[in-house]
């Protein structure tokens, strides 16, 4: 069977922990090229993974090369736009981590762009294929919520800025923080599980508190501590987050902390129904009740992760040429709301869709 080529561009964490792992696993898939501006990341995968075939540091030498047909796009957000329009136009297949972009409307040329040439272009909202979310849009569909009238959504951790002073926290590089970072995983979850929604006004408070002063922060997860920038670097953006979403069918209100002086992380999404409620906590189960019954659900362990499925889904898209349920278009809805929320923080008021 003939092998599908692609390459990956941007070899940090996120390739590192899943992508590189998750198609090593894919069989009759070649890995042509692992590049990153640092050589010694991509020559790093070469070493570790016998079907890595070369280590580059320029990504538009995957574009010229006619043998790939498609190529991740793992960089930091400001990036996401530059070489996915590229590979695009050098008609190649993309997979684009999350967020599409730093706005929303450089993440519409992006769609318009994949419509045009007529290639896919999938985005890293991964919790699509985990299993409880799957589960749990199916239930919504066969009415076991009734109608869901309220979602409550909390992403709070607990001093966990992600590279202070670096991609992450440059506003001009990542979009935003808190809220576009790990607020589009949980709306995008929210509007799948719903089937869409149609947003009609937006409300949002953004706060940037913990950090103001870089070099006194004290960071307990993530990686503030190998950021090369805490002297230099730039620190504008959110670190608490704080709404309130109308749509046509449920209201969403929501808290999110990259970083907050309460050491109870919190990250699970409540669906009321007038009928059954569930609570999801985020990458790992759902408890369902009903007034009657009370269920929990697990994910199978002996099943790939998420990350592992929508990578195995898009190496399927690619030769069917059927887009995948994470396709931008998908998408376009959450990055439009992320956009609004922004403003109505700006703005200090609600804002009308
Ligand atoms: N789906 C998820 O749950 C998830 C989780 C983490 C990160 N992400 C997303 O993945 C992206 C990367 O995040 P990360 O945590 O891996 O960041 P990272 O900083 O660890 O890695 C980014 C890599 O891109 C490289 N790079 C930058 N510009 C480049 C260019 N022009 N060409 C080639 N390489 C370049 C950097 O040197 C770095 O090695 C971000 O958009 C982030 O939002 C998604």
């Amino acid at each position: 069977m003939k092998k599908t080529v692609v390459a990956v561009i941007g070899c940090g964490r996120i390739a590192i922990s899943q992508h590189f792992p998750a198609l090593d696993g894919i069989d009759n898939v070649r890995i042509k090229y692992a590049c990153d501006i640092i050589y010694e990341k991509a020559e790093a995968m070469k070493y570790k993974y016998d079907k890595v075939e070369n280590a580059i540091t320029d990504y538009r030498i995957t574009l010229e090369d006619p043998e790939v047909e498609a190529v991740w796009v793992l960089t930091p957000n400001y990036m996401h736009y530059e070489i996915t329009m590229a590979a695009l136009r050098a008609d190649k297949h993309v997979f684009c981590e999350k967020p599409v972009t730093v706005n929303y409307t450089l993440s519409c040329e992006m769609a318009e762009e994949s419509r045009k040439r007529g290639k896919l272009l999938e985005i890293g909202v991964c919790n699509r294929f985990s299993e409880p979310v799957e589960m749990l849009e199916r239930w919504n569909r066969e009415g076991r919520f009734g109608n869901i009238y309220h979602i409550y959504c909390s992403f709070r951790g607990y001093r966990s800025i992600p590279g202070l002073g670096g991609a992450f926290t440059t506003k001009a590089e990542s979009g935003g923080g808190v809220l576009i970072d790990w607020g589009v995983h949980f709306f995008d979850l929210v509007f799948y599980i719903l089937g869409g929604a149609k947003v009609e006004t937006v409300s949002c408070d953004a706060y940037c508190e913990l950090a103001k002063d870089m070099k006194s922060y004290r960071y307990e997860s993530m990686w503030a501590e190998d950021t090369a920038n805490i002297e230099n670097g730039i620190n504008d953006v959110d670190d608490f987050i704080s709404g309130y979403v109308r749509t046509d069918k449920a209201n969403i209100s929501f808290n999110g902390a990259w970083a907050q002086n309460i050491d109870i992380p919190e990250m699970f999404v409540d669906f009321l129904g007038d009928k059954g409620g569930a609570r999801l906590e985020y990458g790992k189960r759902f408890t369902f009740w009903d007034g009657e019954t009370l269920q929990s659900f697990s994910p199978e362990s002996d099943l790939p992760n998420h990350w592992a499925r929508e990578d195995l889904a898009f190496i399927e898209a690619i030769k069917t040429g059927k887009k995948t349920k994470n396709n931008i278009d998908e998408v376009l809805e959450t990055m439009k709301l992320l956009e609004a929320l922004y403003e109505s923080s700006k703005q200090k008021k609600e804002i009308s869709y």
